[in-house]
C-alpha cells in the first residue's frame, strides 16, 4: 500500500522522481545518503538501502514510523539487503546527533543552505545533489569545499546528467559575480543563462 502522504504530496502530483534516483544509483556507488528537507518524500529509499530523513513538519513522525512506510520501500527497493531508514523530525541546522553519520551523497531541494549546514554529514569525495530554487546551488558553486561535477536537466519524469559543456548552466547572462549576499537574504538562486534541475558536486578533501 502506498503511504498515505507519500501518495497525496508526490505520486499524484506526479513528482516522485524516481528515475533521478535512479540514475543516481547507477552512476555512483551509493550506499548510504542524507536528505534534509526532505518531508516524506521517500523515493531515494528505493534505491539507497540507507537512508536519513530531516524535516521539522511534525508529519513525519507518524509517517516514517507507520510500518507500512518501510513495507512499501521493501516493496519498491531495487538493492538487494535489508533498507535501513533513519528520521528525525527538527530543525536541520540544530539535528545534534547523527554526528557519527558519513554518507556517499546528500540531497537539497528546495528547503534552504543544505549544502551549508549538513555538509559535516557529507564524507569527503561524496555527493551533493543540490538545486538552486533556494540558492543552494549557488552557494555550493562558491564553496571552496564543493566541485561542480555537472548539472542535471528534467523532461518531465526523465532525468539526465550532462557533464560537458556546463559553463550556460553556472554562469550569470551578463557574466557579473553572484551576489551571495542578495542570494542569502532573499533565499533565491541567481539566474543562470541556461536552467537546470540540480547540480552536482563533490565534496572536496584538501
Ligand atoms: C518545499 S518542501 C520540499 C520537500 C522535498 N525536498 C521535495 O523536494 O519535494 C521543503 C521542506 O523543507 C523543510 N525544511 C525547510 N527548512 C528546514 C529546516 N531548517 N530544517 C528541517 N526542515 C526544513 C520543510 O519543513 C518542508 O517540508
Amino acid at each position: 500500500m502506498i503511504p498515505k502522504l507519500y501518495d497525496q504530496y508526490f505520486v499524484k502530483k506526479e513528482d516522485e522522481r524516481r528515475h533521478l534516483f535512479q540514475i543516481l544509483s547507477e552512476r555512483f556507488n551509493l550506499e548510504s545518503g542524507i536528505y534534509p528537507g526532505s518531508f516524506v518524500h521517500l523515493t531515494p529509499a528505493f534505491y539507497i538501502r540507507e537512508m536519513i530523513f530531516i524535516d521539522n513538519d511534525r508529519r513525519i513522525n507518524r509517517f516514517f514510523s507507520d510500518p507500512t512506510t518501510l513495507e512499501y520501500i521493501n516493496e519498491q527497493k531495487i538493492y538487494n539487503g535489508e533498507p535501513k531508514v533513519i528520521w528525525r523530525q527538527g530543525d536541520y541546522t540544530e539535528v545534534g546527533d547523527l554526528n557519527e553519520y558519513s554518507c556517499d551523497i546528500m540531497f537539497s531541494f528546495y528547503a534552504g543552505f543544505i549544502s551549508r549546514h549538513c555538509k559535516r554529514f557529507l564524507k569527503d569525495r561524496g555527493v551533493l545533489i543540490a538545486n538552486n530554487s533556494h540558492g543552494d546551488a549557488t552557494l555550493a558553486l562558491s564553496d571552496p569545499d564543493y566541485t561542480c561535477l555537472g548539472v542535471i536537466l528534467r523532461n518531465n519524469q526523465r532525468f539526465q546528467i550532462k557533464t560537458e559543456e556546463i559553463e550556460p548552466y553556472i554562469t550569470k547572462k551578463n557574466g557579473s559575480a553572484f551576489n551571495l549576499e542578495k542570494v542569502r537574504e532573499k533565499m533565491i538562486g541567481e539566474k543562470f543563462s541556461r536552467y537546470a534541475y540540480a547540480y552536482m558536486f563533490r565534496k572536496c578533501c584538501e
